[in-house]
């Protein structure tokens, strides 16, 4: 998009929805061989959030739009644009937004799902941006939404400790003043990376069989060590790349909104781009890392709070299986 004078479109209105389940660490010590001790020191996560039987996304996703809608005034019936990132769909076809668009109502919307893992809601509100620049749309619902319970192996304490399920949601459409909105987005990738955190079964290369079942190859594998080291090198580069392309410096940014994946991650995050811990969002400890809805889930608590107010510039830089990276800098 260089080129087009920024900012274009505008994030506008947040809505989260988080299942009151709570699966605590003093829960997963019963589970597997783990302590709320080696969860805390290593993670930074006492607690995270797990759908229950009915809970879809579908209908979690629901709630946390309408909470958008409410927010900013526009009507489900305006809404021309569904885009939602997960990786935890409530089935593999149709797509979790048209899932999502039958159950919200939004008739008049073009919706479909970007898969970018724990980037998604990044890549979706780029994604958006474009839609709005390109006049394809007017009001562009952007939603995260995972349930990522439903795709963590409780056996393996590697992976169970770190996910939890719930949504984040907002509205991208065009600025408002010419002022307020997206100053940049980043968008990365490297799919050499793959094997350091994927599924292996259940796809058309290996459909479900009694072998997946057995192997629980179904369920999410992830190399943490390997990860979480291109994890801290890409999250530098996304807060890099976003700030030069916004034509900002770190002491200009009020708010860093970083994906929750793990305390230690965030904190190198900070130090690398020169953001003292207050300016630096953290909610990691309450929810664990929800992929994909991490970044919308801070956003809307920190806009419901007050912590992001008119004005307010705020970076927002994300990371996930791809491997993906990416960043947007918003006025907002
Ligand atoms: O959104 C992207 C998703 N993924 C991530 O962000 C994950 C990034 N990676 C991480 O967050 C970390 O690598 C983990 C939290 C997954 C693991 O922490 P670590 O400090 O990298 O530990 P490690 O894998 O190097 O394991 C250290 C030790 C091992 O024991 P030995 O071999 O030293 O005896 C593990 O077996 O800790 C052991 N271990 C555990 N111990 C208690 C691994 N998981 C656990 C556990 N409880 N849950």
């Amino acid at each position: 998009m260089t080129g087009l004078k920024r900012p274009f479109a505008e994030m506008a209105g947040t809505g989260r929805y988080i299942p009151a389940k709570v699966l605590s660490n003093a829960d997963l010590e019963k589970i597997v061989d783990t302590t709320d001790q080696w969860i805390m020191e290593r993670t930074g996560i006492r607690e995270r959030h797990i759908a229950s039987e009915g809970e879809t996304i579908a209908c979690m996703g629901e709630i946390a739009c309408r909470q958008v809608l409410e927010a900013t005034g526009v009507s489900v019936e305006e809404v021309d644009g569904l885009v939602v990132g997960t990786a935890s769909p409530d089935r593999l076809l149709p797509s979790q937004a048209c899932d999502l668009q039958k159950t919200l109502g939004a008739v008049n919307a073009a919706a479909f799902d970007v898969s970018a893992a724990c980037t998604s809601f990044v890549y979706g509100v780029s994604v958006a941006e474009g839609m709005i620049a390109g006049g394809t749309a007017k009001n562009v619902l952007v939603v995260g939404a995972e349930r990522l319970s439903t795709i963590t192996d409780y056996n393996d304490r590697g992976t169970c400790i770190l996910f939890g399920d719930g949504v984040g949601a907002t509205l991208v459409r065009a600025s408002s003043d010419g002022k307020r909105g997206i100053l940049s987005t980043y968008l990365k990738s490297d799919g050499r990376l793959g094997d350091l955190l994927y599924r292996q079964s259940g796809g058309a290369n290996e459909p479900p069989s009694e072998k997946m079942a057995k192997e629980r190859s179904y369920f999410l594998r992830m190399a943490g060590r390997e990860v979480f080291k291109h994890a801290v090198r890409s999250m530098a580069d996304a807060c890099d790349q976003a700030l030069t392309r916004a034509g900002l410096t770190s002491d200009q940014v009020d708010l860093l909104i970083p994906h929750q994946a793990n305390i230690r991650i965030i904190e190198a995050t900070a130090k690398h781009a020169g953001m003292p811990m207050d300016r630096v969002y953290v909610n990691i400890e309450k929810y664990g890392n929800t992929s994909s809805a991490s970044i919308p889930i801070a956003l809307d608590e920190c806009v419901r709070s007050g912590r992001v107010g008119p004005g307010a510039v705020v970076l927002m830089v994300g990371f996930g299986g791809g491997f993906t990276w990416g960043s947007t800098v918003v006025r907002w």
